[in-house]
């Protein structure tokens, strides 16, 4: 018999959702369930899956957790997320809800611009600590990575200091963190009418300085007619990929620019958002492998109607994916049970699909499907044990988390 640290068995439901691809289409039901499953785990990283009465006879653990009555599923994988910021901007929810929209507040004082002076002042010790928080909530509910962007400096040192704090979030605290330069979030009120100078700055400046100090493997935009229209951000995109990041975009959140069009164009990542994306950018996306990730938590946080088409999304064979957009402002949800719930409730995506898309897709998304997002030998031990009676519970259940304990690469999470 092996000695492994620790075997979880007598899983009423064990979610594998193993694949060696993202899943597209019909496969985005089906989650590997195991009946009465069991899951060893040795030196953080998990070692056999399979039936109870097999893994019992193959190995000694240390710590065995009975999952009786519970599903076991893989940690949520977020890979949309801004937790670095220092202010809250509740104020701007009770003006939305007194007529105003995203886009009016974001040109009267509010919106990601108001964010910028509070980062700007803040030392990195008080930004890490106020996100260190927000990332501890996160965990406690289940989320066991996310992707995090900078961008609400604005300015070459500020931009830097949020990087620095990402990093830091990766190195000390038990999520793990990928990080992402969002330089291209806003203009800063000081360029605010002199869009030439700041997209210099970006792309002499900053996004050299960040290349040179390996500080984001990935650079987003905010293309949205408003803020970085199609040219600016074809533009700024192109720089980013001469030095060697790899693109995510938020696109066409609003308005049908063309966002989706670009970001196949330029093969990007993802394309995140896509509320208003076009069919030909559904279809150019699909050409051009980039993952959409659709965040209904900020569909709804927005009081919006239109949820972005995930039902034809996944019928043009995209490998949805679903994440948080936890923001100080359009949303400040910090749940992906939350968002599995939207997105059945909302967007009529299946319990599995959501699940799929809040796990392996998301791991794909973030190009570390190697490592976490599905409960497979090699991988790293990041677990659920959900105090529910089967997966289609977790939609459904709306309110409390549904994880009872939490494991991030073999160590419980208190
Ligand atoms: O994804 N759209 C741009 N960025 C965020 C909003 C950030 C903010 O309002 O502070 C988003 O929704
Ligand atoms: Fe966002």
């Amino acid at each position: 018999m092996r000695k492994v640290d620790l075997l979880i068995k007598n899983a009423k439901e064990l979610l594998t959702i193993a694949s060696a691809h993202p899943k597209t289409g019909k496969e985005m039901q089906e989650l590997g369930i195991i009946e009465k499953g069991a899951v060893a785990v040795d030196s953080g990283k998990i070692i056999d899956v399979g039936v109870t009465d097999d893994l019992i006879e193959l190995y000694d653990p240390d710590k065995t957790i009975d999952a009786s009555g519970k599903v076991v599923m893989p940690g949520f994988v977020d890979p949309h997320t801004h937790p670095v910021f220092v202010n809250t901007r509740e104020n701007e929810l009770e003006q939305r809800l007194q007529g105003k929209s995203y886009k009016e507040i974001s040109q009267t004082g509010g919106g990601i611009r108001s964010s910028i002076n509070d980062v700007r002042k803040a030392t990195k010790e008080e930004l890490f600590e106020l996100s260190q928080k927000r990332i501890s909530k996160m965990l406690a509910q289940g989320t066991t990575t996310i992707e995090a962007k900078s961008g609400y400096g604005l300015s070459l040192e500020s931009e830097i200091k949020m990087l620095e704090v990402i990093k830091e979030l990766n190195e000390k605290t038990p999520m793990n963190v990928i990080s992402t330069f969002l330089g291209a979030h806003e203009y800063p009120e000081e360029y605010k009418d002199n869009h030439e100078k700041y997209i210099e700055i970006l792309v002499n400046k900053m996004l050299p300085k960040v290349a040179e100090k390996h500080l984001a493997d990935y650079c987003d935009i905010f293309c949205e007619e408003h803020v970085f229209d199609i040219e600016e951000s074809r533009l700024i995109l192109r720089h980013a990929k001469k030095l060697g990041f790899k693109i995510r975009m938020h696109a066409d959140e609003l308005e049908p620019i063309g966002g989706a069009e670009l970001a196949a164009e330029l093969g990007a990542v993802s394309a995140d958002h896509l509320v208003a994306a076009s069919d030909k950018g559904i279809k150019q996306m699909k050409k051009n492998n980039v993952i959409p990730i659709l965040l209904p938590g900020t569909t709804f946080s927005l009081g919006l109607e239109k949820y972005a088409p995930a039902r034809k999304m996944i019928e043009a064979g995209l490998p949805v994916a679903l994440a948080t957009d936890f923001n100080p402002g359009s949303c400040n949800c910090d749940s992906m049970q939350t968002v599995i719930s939207l997105a059945c409730l909302q967007m009529n995506m299946l319990p599995a699909e959501a699940i799929v898309a809040s796990t392996l897709n998301a791991a794909y998304s973030l190009e570390i499907d190697d490592r976490v997002g599905s409960i497979e030998a090699g991988k790293e031990a990041d677990l659920l044990i959900m105090d529910m009676p089967s997966y289609q519970y977790l939609p459904y259940h709306l309110g409390s988390s549904c994880v009872d304990k939490g494991i991030k690469k073999g160590k419980f999470l208190d």
